[in-house]
């Protein structure tokens, strides 16, 4: 018998650089949490190295579910089910995960529930607003990522606008790693912006006037690196905190557009903004800003629930427990998954 009332599930989520586990129990106890980044094995290559992020997490994964379990105060005897991200990310990383889960799962004889990782990212929202209503809009911002979803209901998604190139996050680490800055770019690039004027660098703002939802940001990318390489013949020094604020600030003023004008249109009054580039410092205040005078209520997670995190895997796998959607023993991770 399935344990409806109150299920203590178990998520593993290794799609990425982070090899994280997590134990919810019922709707909203959140009884334990782990990460444990790879980034500073990555930072030495200037990216994630996909053979090494497998290493890792086979190296990791079974310490880490044992410390969730232990900071959760319980057993392997007292789960419910066993929850794994299936898809998009790389995929011999997401196989240690799911290889684990399958393991649990069976061993134990619990269910095996499978999470879309973008679906992860929006349901980190509902540990901010346990009550938060549908239909909502979601912003989902990562390394890989950069999608407008329209969210009907549970499991009721429509994507509405993605990248046609490089993610957000990509545009923050190549922009870094072009400027010898460390990997990942996101949160330097964050820390010297708050030191620079945005308004130093004139840059372009991509796709701002096409209609549509849809994002690019390799143009920006490359605009600044000729911006650096112009500046730099012509013997300027480049001003490390001016480029690095116009630079967050374009990519802002996009996101920020498109986002307002996909909740006009689809008229929504709520909106989730989630995924790793969800806890730049400016983008929050600028979202926090905009939603106060258009009277959108908003709904950023905490920065930890931002990057990624099996806590939110374990949020969104217990609706589909509450659902009875679990998956077979043969079911496959993919590298590229649509929600
Ligand atoms: O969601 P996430 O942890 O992993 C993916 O699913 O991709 O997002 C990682 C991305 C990286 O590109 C990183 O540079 C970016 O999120 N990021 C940030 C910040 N913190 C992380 N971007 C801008 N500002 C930040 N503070
Ligand atoms: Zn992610």
């Amino acid at each position: 018998m399935l344990n409806k009332k109150n299920p203590v599930i178990l998520a593993i989520e290794t799609s990425c650089d982070e090899t994280s586990a997590a134990v919810l129990e019922g709707e909203g106890n959140l009884r334990s949490s782990v990460v444990s980044s790879q980034v500073e094995i990555h930072a030495e290559y200037g990216g994630v190295v996909p053979e090494i992020a497998a290493r890792q997490h086979t190296e990791n994964i079974n310490i880490i579910i044992e410390e969730a379990l232990i900071e959760a105060g319980i057993g392997f005897g007292d789960l419910s089910a066993v929850a794994v991200t299936v898809g998009p990310g790389l995929i011999i990383a997401l196989l240690i995960g799911m290889s684990t889960a399958k393991a649990v799962s069976y061993a134990l004889d619990v269910p095996l529930i499978g999470v879309n990782h973008i679906e992860g990212h929006i349901y980190a929202g509902f540990f901010e607003k346990p009550d938060l209503e549908f239909p909502f809009l979601s912003l989902v911002i990562s390394g890989g990522h950069t999608s407008l979803i329209v969210v009907n209901g549970h499991g009721g998604y429509k994507t509405v606008g993605s990248t046609l190139d490089d993610a957000a996050g990509e545009a923050f680490d190549k922009v870094a790693k072009f400027l010898g800055l460390e990997y990942p770019g996101g949160p330097v690039i964050d820390k010297l912006a708050s030191k620079g004027d945005p308004g130093y660098y004139k840059l372009p703002r991509p796709m701002i006037e096409h209609k549509g939802y849809d994002f690019s940001f390799s143009g920006l990318k490359t605009a600044v690196i000729n911006l650096i390489r112009k500046e730099r013949s012509d013997g300027f020094e480049i001003r490390l905190e001016d480029l690095a604020a116009s630079f967050q600030q374009a990519v802002i003023d996009v996101l920020v557009d498109k986002t307002f004008k996909a909740l006009k249109t689809f008229s929504l009054e709520r909106l989730v903004v989630a995924g790793g580039v969800a806890s730049n410092k400016a983008l929050r205040e600028r979202f926090s800003n905009e939603c106060a005078k258009q009277d959108i209520e908003l709904v950023i997670p905490r920065q930890e629930f931002c990057t990624d995190n099996a806590a939110m895997i374990a949020k969104s796998a217990y609706y589909k427990f509450m659902k009875n959607e679990f998956l077979p023993y043969d079911a496959e991770v993919k590298s590229v998954l649509s929600l």
